[in-house]
């Protein structure tokens, strides 16, 4: 996998809105009907509040000045069992390179570390062969029918739920890992350091 320059896992800022939405704009046959991510100045303000939440954490995936993606733990809860909700999406032209995978990797590293969180949800329509495919080769195990009502762009759609445990996560072999390098994560603080220059997980809000 690519690891040069290597990614960021950042979180994001008022900044950033008008290259987040016009990455969505490009990107919009890759989401359709997956995710609906913010796609005008309101919603990337919504979708921006709702990141600051203690509930919620997104990240924009940058490689060096381009953002290719957003990667965000929704609906965190701490109770008997601390979890979160997974959402991710990419963006044109970054996607086939491995960097989202890299980009996951580092947030179940924070999910599971940082965040203190026992398991990951994903809930996933049936027919997302890339993302299945992501998520399984990260190790999450499929449970079966989601037990969410998910909604998008207006419409109810089937969704099924795949699961990521600490422990599995932690447990060596780590898979996932892939033995590649770590990635970066910095607060919005430092973005100056960067050369240049977030619905998903099924659920009617944006990741
Ligand atoms: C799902 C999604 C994020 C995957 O993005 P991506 O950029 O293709 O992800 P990656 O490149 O990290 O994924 C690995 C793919 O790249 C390929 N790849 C190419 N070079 C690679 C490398 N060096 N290392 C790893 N994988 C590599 C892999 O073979 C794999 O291909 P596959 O999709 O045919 O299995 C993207 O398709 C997307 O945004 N979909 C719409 C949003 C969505 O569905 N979100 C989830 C809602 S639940």
């Amino acid at each position: 996998m690519d690891a040069e320059p290597g990614l960021r896992l950042v979180e994001p800022t008022e900044d950033d809105g008008p290259t987040l939405l016009a990455a969505v704009a490009a990107s919009r046959t890759l989401h359709h009907p997956w995710v609906r991510p913010p796609d005008d100045i309101e919603s990337y303000v919504a979708w921006l509040a709702r990141s600051r939440r203690d509930d919620h954490a997104s990240y924009l995936v940058w490689r060096a000045s381009d953002l290719v993606g957003v990667v965000a733990l929704n609906q965190i809860v701490r109770g008997p069992r601390h979890s979160a909700q997974l959402g991710f999406y990419g963006f044109v032209p970054h996607t086939g390179h491995g960097w989202m995978r890299q980009a996951l990797t580092r947030l179940c590293d924070l999910a599971m570390g940082e965040h203190g969180l026992d398991q990951l949800e994903a809930h996933v329509q049936p027919a997302n062969d890339r993302s299945l495919r992501l998520l399984a080769s990260l190790g999450f195990v499929h449970r079966g029918p989601s037990p969410h009502t998910l909604h998008l762009g207006g419409r109810l759609r089937v969704h099924e739920q795949w699961l990521l445990t600490a422990r599995d996560w932690l447990a060596p072999p780590r898979r996932g890992s892939g033995g590649q390098p770590p990635v970066d994560r910095i607060g919005p603080g430092a973005r100056q350091q960067l050369v240049g220059p977030g619905e998903g997980a099924g659920a009617e809000e944006a990741p």
